[in-house]
């Protein structure tokens, strides 16, 4: 299934007399292949893809530029990436094709940028392929991470079109760093002399070797090597050598004159070329490859990790092995995709349910907030962040989502509370201010797992908190007293209206100004400790822990009872207090009058009346509604140098400010399911399918891909309204798999089995779906006649009818695949306006 290609008005394509003409497509879904074709290099911001094998990564531009890192961005930085000069899009994967007539270009048009007459960039879960075509010359460069080599694989394939054989020069070239990026920013001008370029001849391969001493895992620094599986004319080590001087990657004297230079140097600018010759008979296809990787311990056993490179570059020269790899990365991305996957009236809504959520859903998974072409790398994984970023991987992976929960835990301290960023892959300290929630978001996950797999033994795991120093390990505990003690914490920081302390800060980053003497309540902490003891009952009672189940209960009964009391404006939920007490997000305010979050918390933790609940989201709808968007609070708050003490730097409509954000965009669509609202539901989750808020835009004002999350759209306060900002590692994937997935399709993991609630829109009848539970592979038919009221009041388990809307393990626990039907309420039945969340309900 492919869309029909998005025309772009006075396309911008400059690369060629033969496309220039206007109204070309800009990209292409081709949805049978889950990949995105771009045939516009000319973007105004790199729209990157994700490469990796779980330890070495890449990100790569439709133009060619990316960085390589191996393990951590920060200490384990291969190749350079200019961020900060944003929109350039460089340096990155670099090939030149240089024909017999000396004639220089590139497939994926940059670096050379030579007007090329056919050129496509294709992304795809895990491969990125350029395809450039100049004169009778056609040349493919595909780059994915083999999954059993820590290698960066360049396939290439020249094709000649013409009528006689021609000869070739191929050129790759990157750009390396100093791996440790934050000191190579402070102090590379030292560093700098402290590492060896060189040719190694008995593996063939460009070598480089960064050796500073002071190393924070000096034992790993890798051998970085760049080899082909052709024999190699030239090689160069040395920047300054194979660029030239005054010049750039554009045009280097190393190409033009048709040899790197053979340039090694022991300090200074390094970078990796290889140059190797290819004759194409006439109508003919060569292959051949690029490798660039790493053979980690090269310091501390130098001769080993020699061995280790000639023995891995064998294994990469063997015909059929290239192959094989990519094929087992086809098969890393199948099985994950294979986890959930639909067909929906919604050719939009499906393609961004079943492809491209799940891939951004990875790539938070794997870099939390850290790195991409605007995020620096340096900021390790965010402890809330991983928190709900595994809440899209436990149903696709969760022994991948069980081994970061146990990791989180380990950052938890016995107090109860937790880091706010930990570093998994560096030596270096979390950071340790203290949230309000950041140890709420644990019994999500735990919860998440547990209705899931149906194991509950997870929460008698035992595994260490951390211990006071931040560093060392904690006494050990269960699982389920690690989550007691999160919720015991929440206990005892309570404030002068019984809600919560905000601390620090609560998910919203800044919203601690508003606490700084350590008064400060949030009104979204109480609904979320709300949410979590209602799951944390349900667990206890699973558990068989009578006690806890209790003593939440009082809790909960309390915190409800202090919200209702205290935090009703009269059309919303207030905000939080500040310090002073006074009220936070209310009509009595000059700005931030109303703010998202607490009107959705309400709905996902059942906190006030229905009624409540329901004009709460139309003070949204009314208030902070757009047409591309919720935004986050109403109006912004004035900024510096209007105000003194600004509520935050960002300028109005922007970031925390009244931008639209994303992610909480997200509960907005949940909160609209719970409610029974389908019109408001899907309105709201269309407005941030990247392409379609592309479309709402256009290009030029949206700039970024329209295949990824962002975390922010500028808001209609600000000139810039509709730019989307910092793609990718955004919290807004993992929950926008779960408002797509378990409320908007409704299939939603209980504790006592698969619940299906699905938000049908009226103007729907069917959509089928297919989900892995437990084994036992769904097929799920959910029909329904148009505009009927009615809910799930039976399922159809391959023919057989069983009461209820949950499905109970044990009626597939025999099987390998199933068929589920949904019966529903008899016509003309109301369906309850509103659903309840999951933890509400008991069987
Ligand atoms: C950013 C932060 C995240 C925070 C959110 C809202 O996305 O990474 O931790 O919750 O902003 O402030």
């Amino acid at each position: 299934m492919t869309n029909s290609p998005i025309p772009r008005a006075g396309s911008l394509l400059q690369f060629g007399n033969e496309t220039k003409a206007a109204g070309l497509p800009s990209y292409q879904f081709n949805d049978s292949s889950r990949s995105i074709s771009i045939f516009d290099p000319d973007l105004p911001a790199p729209w990157i893809n994700y490469l990796s094998n779980g330890s070495l990564h890449a990100f790569v531009s439709h133009t060619g530029g990316g960085c390589l890192w191996w393990r951590s961005p920060i200490n384990f930085r291969i190749t350079r990436y200019r961020g900060w000069t944003h929109p350039t899009d460089g340096p990155g994967f670099y090939l030149y094709v240089r024909g017999e007539d000396g004639a220089v270009w590139s497939p994926a048009f940059k670096p050379c940028e030579t007007p090329i007459s056919q050129w496509e960039a294709r992304h795809a879960p895990g491969v990125t392929t350029f395809s450039g075509r100049h004169g009778e010359i056609e040349v493919t460069q595909e780059l994915f991470i083999a999954p059993d080599c820590e290698t960066l694989v360049w396939n290439v394939a020249v094709t000649n079109h013409g009528s006689r054989e021609t000869s070739l020069d191929l050129f790759g070239y990157t750009e390396l760093g100093l791996l440790e990026y934050p000191l190579e920013s402070s102090w590379g001008y030292y560093v700098r002399h402290q590492f060896k370029t060189w040719f190694d001849e008995p593996s063939q391969a460009q070598l480089y070797l960064f050796h500073h001493e002071s190393h924070p895992r000096l034992s790993e620094v890798p051998l970085v090597y760049f080899a082909s599986d052709r024999e190699v004319v030239s090689y160069g080590g040395d920047r300054q050598g194979f660029l030239g001087h005054g010049r750039t990657e554009r045009n280097p004297i190393g190409v033009e004159r048709g040899h790197c230079g053979n340039g090694s140097i022991w300090g200074g600018d390094p970078c990796a070329a290889v140059q190797v010759k290819v004759a194409v008979g006439a109508g003919k296809t060569e292959r051949l490859a690029f490798f660039q990787g790493v053979i980690p311990g090269a310091i501390a056993n130098f001769t080993e990790s020699k061995e280790k490179l000639c023995a891995e570059l064998t294994r990469l020269r063997t015909p059929g092995f290239v192959a094989e790899q990519r094929a087992r990365l086809d098969d890393w991305w199948s099985e994950q995709f294979g986890g959930f996957d639909c067909k929906l009236p919604d050719l939009d809504c499906q393609r961004q349910i079943r492809t491209w959520t799940p891939i951004n859903c990875v790539q938070t998974g794997r870099y939390s907030r850290s790195f991409s072409q605007f995020a620096s790398g340096l900021r390790g994984f965010g402890f809330r962040d991983t928190a709900q970023d595994m809440l899209a991987i436990v149903s696709r992976r969760p022994d991948w989502a069980r081994a970061e929960f146990l990791r989180l835990l380990n950052h938890q301290f016995a107090d109860g509370h937790a880091v706010h960023t930990y570093y998994p892959e560096d030596k270096q300290d979390p950071a340790r201010t203290v949230h309000s929630d950041d140890h709420l978001w644990l019994p999500l996950l735990a919860y998440s797992l547990v209705a899931e797999t149906g194991e509950l033994d997870l929460l008698s795991t035992r595994t260490h908190f951390l211990g006071e120093d931040g560093k060392s390990k904690g006494a050990e505990a269960t699982v389920w007293e690690h989550l007691l003690a999160a919720l015991e914490f929440t206990h005892t920081h309570l404030g002068v209206h019984d809600i919560p302390l905000t601390l620090h800060s609560d998910w919203n980053d800044c919203i601690g100004r508003f606490a700084r003497e350590g008064k400060g309540e949030s009104v979204m902490v109480a609904q979320q400790y709300i949410f979590v003891l209602r799951q944390m009952i349900e667990l206890a009672r699973a558990y068989g822990d009578e006690k806890a189940s209790t003593l939440l209960s009082g809790r909960m009964d309390a915190q409800l009872r202090a919200v209702t009391a205290h935090c009703w404006d009269g059309d919303w939920w207030m905000r939080g207090f500040n310090d002073d007490a006074s009220p936070l997000g209310s009509k009595t305010c000059d700005h931030g009058r109303i703010w998202l979050n607490s009107q959705t918390w309400s709905v996902l933790a059942d906190c006030g009346t229905k009624d409540q609940q329901v004009a709460a989201m139309d003070s949204v709808a009314a208030i902070l509604g757009t047409e591309r968007g919720i935004k986050k609070l109403h109006p912004s708050f004035p900024t510096f140098p209007e105000v003194a003490d600004a509520f935050s730097g960002y300028s109005l409509g922007s970031g925390e400010n009244g931008a639209i954000f994303c992610h909480a965009n997200a509960w907005a669509v949940i909160a609209e399911c719970l409610l029974g609202r389908p019109e408001h539901a899907w309105k709201y989750f269309r407005q941030l399918v990247p392409h379609l808020a592309l479309q709402e835009s256009g290009v030029e004002r949206y700039q970024c891909e329209p295949y990824a999350y962002a975390s922010s759209i500028i808001g209609p306060e600000n000139p810039r309204f509709g730019l989307a900002t910092l793609t990718h590692v955004t919290g807004t994937a993992a929950w926008m798999d779960i408002a797509g997935t378990q409320y908007l399709l409704g299939i939603r993991p209980v504790l006592d089995g698969l619940k299906f609630a699905p938000c049908f829109p009226p103007e729907w009848s069917s959509f089928t779906a297919n989900r892995l539970y437990r084994g036992c592979r769904l097929d799920i038919v959910a029909s329904k006649p148009a505009g009927h009221a009615g809910a799930v009041c039976a399922l159809l388990v391959d023919g057989e009818r069983h009461s209820g809307d949950t499905l109970l393990p044990k009626w597939v626990a025999e099987k390998k695949a199933a068929r589920i039907e949904l019966v529903w309420e008899p016509s003309g039945v109301e369906a309850s306006p509103c659903q309840l969340p999951v933890t509400r309900e008991r069987r």
